[in-house]
């Protein structure tokens, strides 16, 4: 038995909720470890259908969720997202949800700070397209050592010199900007008002789960974004703020890397990202919008069209190094029924030189040109399949030839949104 560790493998928008969902069911405990309610997890259990932004799936089956410190957590939404799951009948309570005590807050300004940079960069070309919600802003303040964490919420003593450093250069930046500074009395009452809500869920994280390890429980980490989101691996600058790669698990939760466990990434069948950024198999043509209309590429959160493209082992046999994937999780399969012929981007063309992975550099990883393979479609549907004999042979030869070049088996198949409708080689708690 062992922990598992859930990350994206490609852009985000994987199909994570579901996996999530499935394995919360068998673990005891689970964490969110980075990023904040800039993800998009939707759940459906028992015909209900959740929207989860910030607070980790395990919530919605009664299961002990935790919060990490490597987490933003915007108060406000934080509160919403509470009311909204309470609302659909789920128990939201400090006996199964916790917040770690050293986790940055998103405030406000971080969000007013992350619009008015998206909408100036828009007008130079130049955006990110993030999602506006501040997670950006508040992971600056955080390595910046300015960032007002949810402990600090519990001493209004010390809160003031806090408020005024933060200030200090928010306020530099908003006068830079040419908008209204924000007073020391509107920031002090927004923390202030937040405070109640908060803080009945603070814990010391690092310690619940080193005793939850050691009684026995079995831990899910709940990525979110994907691998190429990341804010060192991916296509920076066109990334997320956080770290989206496993490792982070450790660090964003306070146990130690040797407990980490299964890794386990989620994969799409085929290939989508929203925002900006590179995106070497990006398809402009009818293929590229069946796939965008067939598999519903609408984002969860901003309800953004996702662009949409072949899959791409270079990528994702990437993402198996850089976050040390055990098994996959391939989802979407069915998305790709009935297509005449199927395309796998197996390599890159640098500048009429072929390389076999994503290069650094942000020119370089624009200028870069796929180069493909190409399998037979199958004309069945593979809908609902709960095992392989239920599958056309081409679609497990596509399956086969994605393993094989990516570097790592696939330990789940997830043939639709519904949970049972998955075929199961490895179950990652048992390694
Ligand atoms: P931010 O995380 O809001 O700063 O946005 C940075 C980039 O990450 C943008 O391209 C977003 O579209 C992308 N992004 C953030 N969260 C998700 C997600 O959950 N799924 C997919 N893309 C995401």
């Amino acid at each position: 038995m062992t922990n598992v560790v859930v990350i994206g493998s490609q852009w985000g928008d994987e199909g994570k909720g579901k996996i999530v969902d499935w394995l919360s069911e068998r673990a005891d405990v689970i964490v969110r470890f980075q990023g904040g309610h800039n993800a998009g997890h939707t759940l459906v259990v028992d015909g209900v259908s959740y929207k989860l932004a910030l607070l980790p799936s395990g919530l919605v089956r009664g299961k002990l969720s935790v919060i990490g410190n490597g987490v933003v957590v915007d108060p406000h939404h934080f509160v919403a997202e509470v009311e909204k799951l309470r609302a659909q009948g789920v128990a939201v309570t400090p006996d199964v949800l916790r917040i770690a005590e050293n986790a940055p807050l998103i405030l406000s300004l971080h969000r007013d700070l992350d619009a008015m940079r998206e909408d100036a960069a828009s007008n130079s070309g130049t955006k990110i397209g993030t999602t506006r919600r501040g997670i950006g802003p508040a992971y600056e303040d955080k390595v910046g050592r300015r960032a007002i964490r949810v402990i600090d919420l519990a001493e209004p003593e010390t809160l003031p010199a806090k408020i005024d450093r933060l200030l200090t250069h928010h306020n530099a930046l908003r006068r830079g900007m040419g908008v209204n500074e924000i007073s020391f009395d509107a920031l002090h009452q927004e923390l202030s008002s937040v405070a109640e809500h908060i803080l009945p869920y603070i814990d010391q994280v690092w310690r619940l789960l080193d005793e939850q390890r050691k009684a026995g429980a079995r831990i899910l980490f709940e990525g979110a974004q994907g691998a190429l989101l990341d804010n060192d691996h991916g296509t920076y600058p066109f990334v997320t703020s956080s770290n989206t790669v496993a490792g982070q698990a450790a660090a964003g939760s306070g146990l130690g890397p040797t407990a980490l466990g299964y890794v386990l990434g989620i994969t799409k069948a085929y290939t989508t990202r929203v925002g900006e950024g590179p995106f070497p198999c990006e398809l402009h043509d009818e293929i590229g919008q069946h796939l965008s209309t067939v598999g519903r590429e609408v984002g969860v959160n901003t309800g953004r069209p996702r662009r949409c493209g072949w899959f791409d082992a270079v990528l994702v046999r990437q993402t198996v190094k850089t976050s040390g994937i055990t098994g996959i999780a391939l989802t979407k399969l069915d998305v790709l029924d009935g297509l005449d012929e199927l395309k796998i981007c197996v390599g890159y063309t640098l500048d009429g030189k072929e390389i076999d992975y994503l290069p650094a550099s942000q020119a370089a990883q624009a200028r870069v040109e796929p180069i493909y393979i190409t399998l037979e479609g199958w004309k069945e549907s593979t809908v609902g399949a709960r095992k392989w004999a239920d599958l056309p042979a081409q679609a497990i030869k596509y399956v086969r030839q994605v393993e094989e070049l990516i570097g790592a088996p696939v330990a789940l198949l997830s043939t639709s949104p519904e949970r049972e409708d998955t075929i199961l080689v490895t179950d990652p708690f048992e390694g």
